[in-house]
């Protein structure tokens, strides 16, 4: 039997980095904070991250494992203009080799019960839901096509001269470890007036509107309140909706938003073989033309009573257009006013999948809305961004919504204030750096804490300098700690440690050089700076940029009958909407 499985297959797909999970070091000068609280729901805990993502996902990783309730992102989409030629599949390849690396660890960030969202065009859809299957499990995944332009405007003069088709629409992949399930998916208003409510309850006012409704949420409805009902539906004639629109004289640009005004007093009747069986017994002795029964599980059905009686289906129940005046978005998301990416879909995605205080985040940050959504919706936040624009944009963006002086996107609807705040981080230089005769030794910007941190991360400890014990800088269980120094311990020093330590605890030592035998003390582990960790990643390793004007160059290909060896024009991602204003 052949071992071959399904599988998408890539240039270089079995090469994957080895990563120096990096420290974050905050730069107080450029985090914000509100200067008083707003609400008790303000969110301070929030990060934003100055930095390649790959290398800053990995920083997060060992803290944040597990914890990240909604991923959303937006990366660039590989429209093709960074290659002369790319007809041999190379860009794709790199392409998905870079996000197949950030993918992975985005998807260990994710809670069980989490969402991660991924916004991509035509370019590279196809693949990259291939990608997600093998990484997420096709079973866990669902597609979103979300409407991003009208087709209108100066693209439609090219489209009609050649005969093509417009493009309107992107895709956004929703992954789930446990499926795409669990949502809180808001309904959305119908864009048009459903047709097929055509009748006028003349009569009926708004408290009768009121009383019908609270009547009919009850779980069990009493004859007493059957007899209420039929008090009001006495009082009530039916017309036809086009009559009464022709009596007020509405104009054609009034009539919709009058419609959808009084949809409490408009119905549709339906045809229902359940309700025609008690209705045409309550007809016996009830004339009205509107009429209330009550169904075997204690239900309230409103009933036409001028139904046919020659009809073997007549249209008999009367619905409300009020109570149908929203739909569930379903897959095909058309309802956003300005396309691009604006605020109102980034919220629908974080609303339908976190609550207030859940934490969400966004690695390809752009021009920082998912962060600005977030905030404004009381989630806590973090986002990733390489660009310059992350100082340009996003910092400014979050002081206005953080003061409160944001009154675009969502803010209307969030009622939104202001308050919170942010840290900003930036990646800590590699550990290692080479000598001048090539051997690898610690980077000498790293300062002593900045050491046992790093080796706090890459030991897998939990960081945390104690005050009261000089040589505990970390632990990874309650009983074992780690202890970083730069010096060359004696015999006598290390003697003295592992009586501080004494023997119900056990404490990893990692020292430039220590003297003796490194199995002399039980409670003691001793291992050398930087030797202990040299085979561990790649080091000195900055640049695993997704942009595309700095992927790598391939390796040039002996000259055959083929077109040119692929090379790279320098000429940035297409990001042309980027940047484009909220209404
Ligand atoms: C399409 S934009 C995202 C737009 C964003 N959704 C918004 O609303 O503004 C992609 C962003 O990813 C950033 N980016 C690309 N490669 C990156 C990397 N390796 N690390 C961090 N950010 C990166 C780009 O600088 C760009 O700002």
């Amino acid at each position: 039997m052949s071992k071959t499985k399904l599988e998408l297959t890539w240039i270089g797909k079995d090469k994957r980095p080895k990563l120096e999970p990096r420290i974050l070091l905050e730069d107080p000068s450029l985090s914000y904070h509100a200067k008083h609280r707003v609400s008790d729901n303000d969110q301070f805990d929030n990060k934003l991250i100055f930095g390649d993502n790959l290398l800053a996902l990995k920083a997060l990783e060992q803290e944040y494992a597990g914890k990240v309730k909604c991923v959303f992102i937006d990366p660039p989409y590989n429209t093709g203009n960074a290659f002369e030629y790319y007809d041999d599949g190379l860009e794709h390849s790199i392409w998905l080799g870079l996000m197949r690396d950030r993918l992975e660890v985005l998807w260990k960030l994710l809670t069980s019960d989490g969402l991660m969202c991924i916004q991509i065009d035509d370019n590279e859809f196809a693949r990259l839901f291939l990608l997600c299957a093998e990484i997420c499990g096709e079973s866990n995944l669902k597609i979103i096509c979300v409407k991003m332009s009208e087709p209108s405007g100066l693209k439609m003069g090219t489209v009609k001269r050649l005969g093509t088709i417009p493009k309107l629409k992107e895709f956004i992949i929703l992954c789930g470890k446990n499926g795409v399930k669990g949502l809180d998916i808001e309904r959305i208003p119908k864009g048009t007036w459903d047709t097929e409510y055509n009748i006028f309850l003349d009569g009926l006012t708004k408290a009768d509107r009121e009383s019908i409704f609270d009547i009919s949420e009850q779980e069990e409805i009493s004859s007493e309140d059957i007899n209420r009902l039929d008090e009001i539906g006495a009082h009530i004639n039916l017309c036809s909706l086009a009559d009464k629109v022709r009596e007020l004289g509405l104009r054609a640009n009034e009539k919709e938003a009058w419609l959808f005004d009084n949809a409490w007093r408009i119905c549709q009747c339906a045809t229902s073989a359940s309700v025609l069986v008690l209705a045409k017994l309550k007809r016996q002795h009830n004339a009205n033309n509107v009429f209330f029964v009550k169904s075997a599980r204690g239900l309230a059905y409103m009933v036409r009573g001028t139904f046919s009686d020659t009809s073997a289906k007549p249209r008999i129940q009367l619905i409300f257009a009020d109570d149908n005046l929203t739909v569930h978005p379903g897959d095909l998301w058309v309802d956003f006013k300005n396309g691009k990416k604006p605020e109102a879909l980034v919220s629908r995605i974080i609303r339908m999948s976190t609550k207030a205080g859940d934490l969400v985040l966004d690695s390809f940050a752009g021009s920082g809305t998912t962060g600005a959504v977030a905030h404004k919706m009381g989630r806590r936040w973090i986002m990733i961004e390489l660009g310059d624009h992350c100082h340009t944009h996003i910092i400014q963006r979050l002081k206005k919504v953080i003061d409160g002086d944001d009154q675009g996107g969502i803010s209307k609807t969030a009622n939104w204030q202001g308050g919170g705040g942010f840290r900003y981080y930036s990646l800590a230089p590699s550990l290692l750096e080479q000598d001048r005769w090539g051997n690898w030794v610690v980077n000498k910007n790293y300062n002593p804490a900045m050491l046992a941190e790093a080796l706090c991360k890459l030991e897998g400890f939990t960081s945390a300098p104690s005050d009261s014990q000089w040589w505990n800088h970390g632990y990874s269980s309650e009983q074992d700690f780690i202890y970083v120094t730069t010096q060359n311990l004696s015999h006598q020093q290390l003697e003295e440690l592992s009586d501080e330590v004494g023997g119900d605890r056990s404490l990893l030592v990692c020292c430039t050089a220590f003297r003796g035998k490194s199995d002399q003390f039980p409670n003691l582990t001793l291992k050398k700076i930087p030797k202990m960790v040299l085979s561990r990643c790649e080091w000195a390793h900055d640049d695993y940029s997704l942009n595309v004007a700095n992927l790598p160059m391939a390796q040039p290909e002996p000259e055959v009958d083929k077109p040119k060896n692929v090379s790279l024009k320098q000429t940035n991602i297409n990001q042309d909407d980027l940047f484009g204003k909220e209404p």
